[in-house]
């Protein structure tokens, strides 16, 4: 009767063990990194699911060829681009998940006009701005700024001195900056190639950082993309949660030039899926 008594207690230790550590792995695999962006809990939960996807994608990719996108990527349906996607009476193509770590922003894809992110901050990176300079594009979502201070960081490590140099644009700069560039180029459709319209933009979500480096300067440039500092970004983003937003190439599906300059927080393994694939995000996001 004792022993009995004495395998039951071990019986309901044990289980009550195996429930408290599966719980904390609950815990940990979708509480967000953020606490204080409620939005993106939804986020982390699909980010979450990425890294037994990739796995599953490794093994499968090894006997199938041809596996579907679905098996690929395996983004949990909510944040597909299909999904994500309101049109107004008036037929204005609206995005549904502004505030999503996964949000969409392009041409066909405008973000609401009254959209502004919570919890904007100013990252403890350099920008070339003066000691005390608080700029509206000095800001970005703190979930994205403590990220870009770790990547700054990594890279000093590595002996590169990067600056930031534009991030979160509210609907009413992107105004301006939209008009100044088509000034500069003397059309709408050539601004285009390079600047978003209003509403476009993602740098309105406040997840997007334009950066270059001490020996490049201030300005915007391809060249950047050909630095070690270029490189280097390129190399090491995801491992802080960013992708290059407008890869060469990939025009046609972005929309946009190729900007070495332009990086987007989406979480590491969303990156980390998207650098190792060569995607954009519109892919990524796709069926
Ligand atoms: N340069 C990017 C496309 C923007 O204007 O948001
Ligand atoms: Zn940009």
């Amino acid at each position: 009767m004792a022993q009995l008594n004495r395998w039951k207690m071990t019986f309901l230790l044990s289980g009550a063990l195996s429930l408290t550590l599966s719980g904390c792995s609950y815990i940990q695999q979708y509480m967000p990194s953020d606490r204080h962006e409620s939005s993106d809990q939804s986020d982390q939960s699909g980010a979450g699911s990425q890294q037994q996807a990739e796995k599953n994608d490794q093994s499968k990719t090894k006997t199938n060829s041809k596996p579907t996108q679905q098996q690929k990527w395996d983004v949990p349906d909510r944040f597909l681009l299909k999904n994500t996607i309101k049109t107004t009476p008036e037929g204005k193509r609206v995005v549904t998940n502004p505030a999503s770590l996964l949000v969409c922003a392009d041409k066909k894809r405008n973000l609401p006009a009254d959209y502004e992110p919570k919890n904007l901050v100013i990252p403890d990176v350099y920008f070339p701005y003066g000691k005390n300079a608080k700029r509206e594009k000095m800001h970005m979502r703190k979930v994205a700024a403590e990220a870009l201070e770790q990547l700054f960081a990594a890279a000093k490590q590595d002996g590169i001195r990067l600056m930031a140099i534009s991030g979160y644009r509210s609907y009413e700069r992107q105004v301006s900056v939209f008009n100044w560039h088509v000034s500069q180029k003397g059309s709408v459709e050539k601004a285009n190639r390079v600047s978003a319209r209003p509403g476009q933009s993602e740098h309105q979500t406040g997840l997007s950082m334009d950066i270059s480096s001490e020996q490049i300067g201030p300005d915007l440039t391809q060249k950047f993309g050909d630095t070690k500092a270029g490189k280097w970004v390129a190399a090491h983003a995801a491992e802080y949660g960013f992708i290059l937003r407008y890869p060469p190439g990939k025009e046609a599906i972005t929309g946009y030039e190729y900007e070495p300059w332009h990086l987007r927080y989406v979480g590491k393994q969303p990156a980390e899926t998207i650098a190792n694939h060569h995607l954009t995000l519109e892919e990524y996001l796709s069926e």
